[in-house]
């Protein structure tokens, strides 16, 4: 009985003082551009440090908090010298610190869509009931974009025609309809369906106007007029009356100049010879 007691209390002792003084430093959120490097911090302490010279094992898991982890990584502690062989960093994951001195962080190389999501930091020291794991959301930004634009032609079931344009963005942006004169369309039967992650397939019904659509987040906008040659068609006709002004207006200013010109030499001729003559 009195054994049991004692038990009890060292065992609350134990846990009590393990659970109050472990302690894992994450970012809870980590927002990152596609296609760049990012690194999710994490870093731990624990209450036997200072004399801790026991197996060090790292783990990052993904999506699920009880998955396989794809990234293992561990480190005898008996000596802080030299560096240890978890950062590795010509793959796509790799630890980013020394595990010894609690450093534990992933580096992500060129994030990609699919490493969207919720992704865990986990250590273990000798025993594995002796861990700690704490998560972060990594959120992979996307700029708006017009993937493609294109006319559906009615099907069997004669349904019109319709303009559609694929957009991606992370966060999905809005698409809006804009008319020649770059007016939103109001009235519009705009179908929107998902296409894929992060990707928006958006559609109206087509006769013959030129439409634009318009995919807007607060991470930028982009545009596109369909059909795409009209814009061509008005860029080269600026263009031709650009070159057109501009070569009139060399034309202009050599022909006056050299009318003043002649009008100076006129006025200054006659008194000079005039002059030489008297
Ligand atoms: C590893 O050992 C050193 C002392 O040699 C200690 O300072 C350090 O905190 C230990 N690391 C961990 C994670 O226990
Ligand atoms: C991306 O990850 C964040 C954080 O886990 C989540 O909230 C969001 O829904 C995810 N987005 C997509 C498109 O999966
Ligand atoms: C654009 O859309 C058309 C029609 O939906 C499709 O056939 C074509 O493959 C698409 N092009 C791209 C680059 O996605
Ligand atoms: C999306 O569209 C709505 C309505 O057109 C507008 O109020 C909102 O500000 C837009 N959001 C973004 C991020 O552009």
């Amino acid at each position: 009985m009195w054994q049991q007691q004692t038990f009890f209390v060292l065992w609350g002792f134990i846990t009590g003082s393990l659970s109050a003084s472990w302690d894992m430093a994450v970012s809870p959120v980590v927002f990152v551009p596609r296609g760049e490097d990012v690194v999710l911090p994490c870093s731990f302490t624990h209450p036997r440090q200072q004399r801790y010279s026991g197996m060090i094992t790292l783990k990052w898991l993904a999506r699920e908090s009880n998955a396989l982890p794809f990234l293992t990584c561990s480190v005898r502690n008996e000596s802080m010298e030299g560096q240890h062989s978890c950062a590795v960093s010509e793959f796509k994951y790799s630890t980013y610190g020394d595990l010894r001195r609690g450093e534990l962080s992933l580096l992500i190389r060129r994030v990609q869509l699919g490493d969207n999501g919720t992704f865990f930091c986990r250590v273990e020291l000798d025993r594995v009931l002796q861990y700690i794991q704490k998560e972060t959301q990594l959120y992979v930004t996307v700029q708006p974009q017009i993937l493609n634009m294109s006319v559906v032609e009615p099907g069997s079931d004669g349904a019109p025609r319709r303009l559609q344009c694929e957009v991606e963005g992370q966060p999905m942006p809005n698409v809006t309809w804009l008319s020649a004169s770059g007016t939103p369309m109001q009235d519009l039967d705009v179908k929107n369906q998902q296409s894929g992650p992060a990707r928006l397939l958006s559609s109206v019904p087509y006769l013959q106007e030129v439409l634009s659509c318009r995919a807007e987040s607060r991470l930028g906008v982009a545009e596109r007029r369909h059909p795409a040659t009209h814009r061509g068609h008005v860029g080269a006709q600026l263009v031709v009356r650009l070159v057109l002004f501009t070569l009139l207006t060399a034309l202009l200013v050599t022909g006056t100049s050299v009318l003043i010109r002649r009008k100076l030499e006129d006025h200054r001729v006659p008194p000079a010879d005039f002059l030489e003559e008297l």
